[in-house]
């Protein structure tokens, strides 16, 4: 049932105002003991020629006299009007619809029909998998799989940075001072070290830089020599992401980047050109944006090659004609705001109007303790050796805590990299996030594995109990407040699942779920949950069944494991 609605018809009916503002009006206040939803009266005072804390006791009293069954009471408090819930109609309502739906509660058609793209991860080629795609990797995860669970359409793309000027550099310095022997042995670090040695041989001798130069060019060209060492360069680089993506569990739709827009780019140089917004500045072609307080967006090179932003824009029209998204979700880092904005402009005064629905969805950079971090090494930290950090320190606690857990190292490996995900998914995605494996590792904390441990608990109440999904529950017997609160926040998490989708904010999940992790612990310490009272005992181990779903709902959500014993 939805509370707010039907306490906003009974508002309306005693008020006559519009059920439009008293939805919006309406408010759960912080503090569950001031009521589990507020109106406050002061819009009123105005029409009625009243004082707010005089409607609000008329108001209550009006109420009172008609109290529905799930309002147990409606209560002038000062200018507001508290309404408290029926806790018995309440766990019954809540809990019957979750362990009914079960894996399914709060999934829900707000999606459907619609065609999202997500665009994310998308690492370099020839670079290592550093840090700085972590979040890129962690949110777009997040994203897709909350947009999925609400019915969208989502198609993933690792958009690679395979194409661009480094490639010229990396083959230059490999054909002077590479071998195939070493490559495959080192892979990427064997060609960032090529990379590095261009850039120092570079400034002593400039003229390798025109040799890297020409051969971008060559690549452009479809040269068959460039176009085989970059495929190999391409294919060992992927083949190290791969498994950094199967740690993480995920796969994408499509693999399609920069490379892919080799060669279709002249269409779009044609494009611009015709609708006139191509301009001549230094040799370069570029569009103006300076009506837009942007600087230009270039095009392209004065030799003639392609850019970023070229391949961006040949890129969107792709994917608009191939999937007619209703929006292109870009998950990158805040240096690059204005890359997108530029480039978005450029294709709104094309005059698409589809171009309103790309969105840049910007995050915060990792900020490191500086030498708190034993895999630092230069400026790079590697996303591998940063999971295998996570898992190391992990099942140094495990050992400590809990040595007899069976399969140690899978669960070490799902709590690792759990934390390490929810570190960085537990605040507003702008700001930088601090890391700190002891405070996200803490299992006491606000922090991974103690939503995953609340999970694991449940689990084991489950298991030792014998849960079976036909347990019949007594209402009747989930009155108090501890129960109370767990409910409500279940009963609040489908509504915070369509606001993190809507505000692209995964950390909306993350805080419910420390919420109900929190009701959760609060409950079992005052609870005995196993009594021998077999109507209590089905009862309590139904709201634990519940609390477990919804901690795996919300756990998956994020791109976590829930794992059933830690
Ligand atoms: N490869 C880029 C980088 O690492 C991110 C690509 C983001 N997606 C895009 N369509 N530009 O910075």
């Amino acid at each position: 049932m939805d509370y707010k609605k039907a306490l906003a018809e009974i508002i309306a009916k005693c008020t006559k105002l519009p059920l439009e503002d008293l939805l919006q009006a309406i408010e759960a206040p912080a503090d569950p003991k001031l009521g589990h939803l507020a109106f406050p009266c002061f819009r009123l005072a105005k029409e009625m020629k009243k004082a707010p804390p005089v409607i609000a006791g008329e108001l209550a009293a009006q109420i009172t006299e008609n109290c529905p069954p799930w309002l147990s009471e409606a209560r002038a408090t000062g200018p507001y009007v508290n309404f408290f819930f029926d806790h018995a109609i309440f766990a019954d309502d809540v809990l019957t619809e979750v362990l009914q739906k079960r894996e399914d509660y709060g999934r829900a058609g707000v999606g459907k029909g619609q065609n999202v793209v997500m665009d994310y991860s998308s690492p370099n080629i020839a670079k290592p998998f550093h840090v700085g795609h972590l979040g890129s990797t962690i949110i777009g995860l997040s994203l897709d799989k909350i947009y999925r669970f609400l019915g969208y359409n989502v198609t993933s793309i690792n958009y690679l940075g395979d194409w661009g000027t480094q490639f010229g550099k990396v083959i230059t310095a490999y054909l002077k001072w590479g071998s195939k022997e070493e490559i495959d042995k080192t892979g990427i670090d064997g060609l960032v070290e090529l990379y590095v040695r261009f850039h120092e041989e570079a400034d002593k001798d400039p003229k390798l830089d025109d040799e890297a130069r020409a051969w971008v060019v060559r690549l452009e060209n479809g040269d068959e020599e460039g176009l085989a060492l970059w495929h190999w360069f391409v294919g060992l680089s992927v083949a190290e992401y791969k498994k950094l993506y199967k740690r993480l569990n995920m796969t994408f739709d499509l693999w399609g980047g920069e490379s892919h827009y080799n060669g279709k780019m002249d269409t779009t140089v044609e494009l611009l050109r015709e609708k006139g917004l191509l301009q001549e500045s230094d040799g370069a072609q570029i569009v103006d944006l300076d009506e837009y307080k942007m600087p230009p967006c270039l095009i392209l090179r004065s030799d003639g090659g392609t850019l970023y932003p070229t391949r961006d824009i040949t890129a969107a029209l792709d994917r608009q004609a191939q999937f007619k998204f209703d929006k292109c979700l870009y998950i990158t880092g805040q240096e690059q705001i204005l890359h997108f904005a530029q480039f978005f402009k450029v294709l709104e005064l094309m005059g698409y109007p589809w171009a309103s629905g790309l969105v840049h969805i910007p995050y915060g950079l990792f900020r490191f303790e500086h030498g708190k971090l034993s895999t630092r090494r230069g400026d790079v930290i590697k996303m591998e050796e940063l999971l295998d950090e996570a898992v190391a320190k992990t099942k140094a606690i495990i050992e400590e805590k809990n040595p007899n857990l069976a399969d140690k190292d899978t669960v070490a490996e799902q709590v690792g990299i759990g934390a390490l995900i929810f570190n960085k998914l537990y605040t507003n995605r702008i700001k930088d996030t601090v890391f700190s494996w002891e405070l996200m590792l803490n299992f006491d904390g606000e922090t991974g594995p103690y939503v995953q441990y609340a999970h694991a608990r449940a689990c084991s109440v489950l298991e030792k109990g014998e849960y079976s999904k036909d347990f019949e529950f007594d209402p009747a017997l989930l009155t108090e407040d501890e129960a109370f609160d767990v409910l409500r926040i279940i009963y609040d998490f489908p509504a915070k699942i369509e606001d993190a989708a809507a505000k692209y904010e995964p950390f909306m999940i993350a805080r419910q779920l420390v919420a109900l992790a929190q009701a959760f612990n609060t409950y079992y310490h005052h609870h005995i949950v196993l009594v021998d009272d077999e109507k209590l005992r089905r009862t309590s181990m139904s709201l634990v069944a519940a609390v477990q779903l919804q901690l795996k709902i919300g756990l998956e959500l994020l791109g976590m494991a829930a794992p059933v014993k830690m």
